[in-house]
């Protein structure tokens, strides 16, 4: 306790940012990707901009991603971090810890440790409902501290990625016909997505079935130029077997929503896959296909979809009794 006294503080935005960025980059060099960097070179952004301000003044509002946390300080350097992400949740205040670092050398000291306790009791003092974070499902070390403090796995789900160029796009299902979405597949499509995106994963994912749903918007947006999303539906003789939307985004890869129930997804899968990549080879942009995780792997592969990693979802729940949150 008194070593966290001595060693542990809030970050702090105008000098420990550069630190934190390579403390990331060191620790998780194996496994950052795109996404990742991009964070990594957003950190750095930044730093360099916090040393400009002085000591009032506030980052302007296009810095403003949240990076809290706490930080580990010894001999003189950051060897440990944590980051602290507040998010909302179906009305509820959640708190995603991310980043928890120490440096190789300073590892199976109580670091880890004492730092995730920390972000735990920060997000409780501040009246957040839930605390999440997600760890990979090839780090048990860090999936044992996570259990051993009291977190509870959710869900484990799996990116699936198709890169340009390698995924197929040509692939015949025998008997089955792709088309675009028709009207009348939205019921379906909606009640096949609240299963395959339950609201516990959700939030996480930034989906939002809504967004989805065919109707006068999106034909509004296809007139206007705006890159609307689209879907396409695999059919058997007249039945539906399963629906495929693509969301345009502005990260480095784009989201594809599948919808299938268990005993059609494999054929929907190997069907539609292949045919959102047709529809897309001009956009030359990664895809990407968030699904729970062992579940259609062949037909994810047989289409040349790519493994891209399997995350365990795990949540603390700080306030279960009220279910309510003392934020504003
Ligand atoms: C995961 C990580 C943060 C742990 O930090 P740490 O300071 O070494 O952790 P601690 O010393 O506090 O260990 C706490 C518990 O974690 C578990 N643990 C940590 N390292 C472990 C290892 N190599 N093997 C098995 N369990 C391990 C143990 O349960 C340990 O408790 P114990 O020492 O009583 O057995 C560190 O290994 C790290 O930075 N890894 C790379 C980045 C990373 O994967 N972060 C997690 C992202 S979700």
């Amino acid at each position: 306790m008194s070593d966290a006294n001595l060693h542990m503080r809030a970050v702090d935005l105008r000098r420990d940012l550069d630190a934190v960025a390579d403390l990331i980059d060191t620790c998780f060099s194996t496994t950052l990707d795109k996404d990742g960097r991009d964070y990594v070179r957003y950190i750095r952004r930044m730093a360099n901009y916090a040393r400009f301000l002085g000591q009032n003044e506030r980052m302007p509002d296009r810095y403003a991603v949240p990076l809290n946390g706490w930080v580990w300080e010894q001999d003189g350097r950051i060897v440990g971090n944590l980051t602290l992400i507040p998010h909302r949740k179906q009305g509820k205040h959640v708190m995603l810890i991310a980043n928890v670092a120490v440096l190789p050398e300073y590892r199976r000291k109580g670091i880890g440790r004492a730092l995730t306790e920390q972000g735990i009791a920060s997000a409780r003092v501040q009246g957040f409902d839930e605390v999440w974070l997600q760890v990979r499902d090839d780090n048990p070390a860090a999936e044992h501290l996570y259990r051993q403090l009291g977190f509870v796995e959710r869900s484990r789900r799996t990116t699936w990625l198709a890169e340009p160029g390698k995924a197929l796009s040509h692939l015949q299902v025998p008997d089955v016909r792709v088309t675009n979405r028709r009207n009348e597949d939205w019921l379906p499509q909606q009640e096949w997505l609240e299963t395959t995106y339950p609201a516990d994963v959700a939030w996480n994912l930034g989906f939002d079935a809504e967004r989805l749903k065919p109707g006068l918007v999106p034909t509004i947006k296809a007139i206007l130029g705006d890159l609307p999303f689209r879907s396409w539906s695999a059919r058997w003789e007249h039945r539906l077997l399963g629906v495929a939307s693509w969301e345009p985004s502005t990260s480095p890869t784009d989201p594809v929503w599948l919808a299938a129930p268990p005993e059609s997804e494999d054929a929907a899968i190997r069907a539609l896959l292949p045919e959102v990549v047709y529809a897309l080879r001009r956009r030359r942009k990664p895809l990407t296909v968030n699904y729970p995780a062992g579940r259609a792997v062949e037909a994810f592969q047989a289409t040349g979809w790519r493994w891209h990693n399997t995350l365990i979802w795990m949540e603390i729940r700080l306030h279960p009794e009220t279910g309510s949150s003392i934020l504003a």
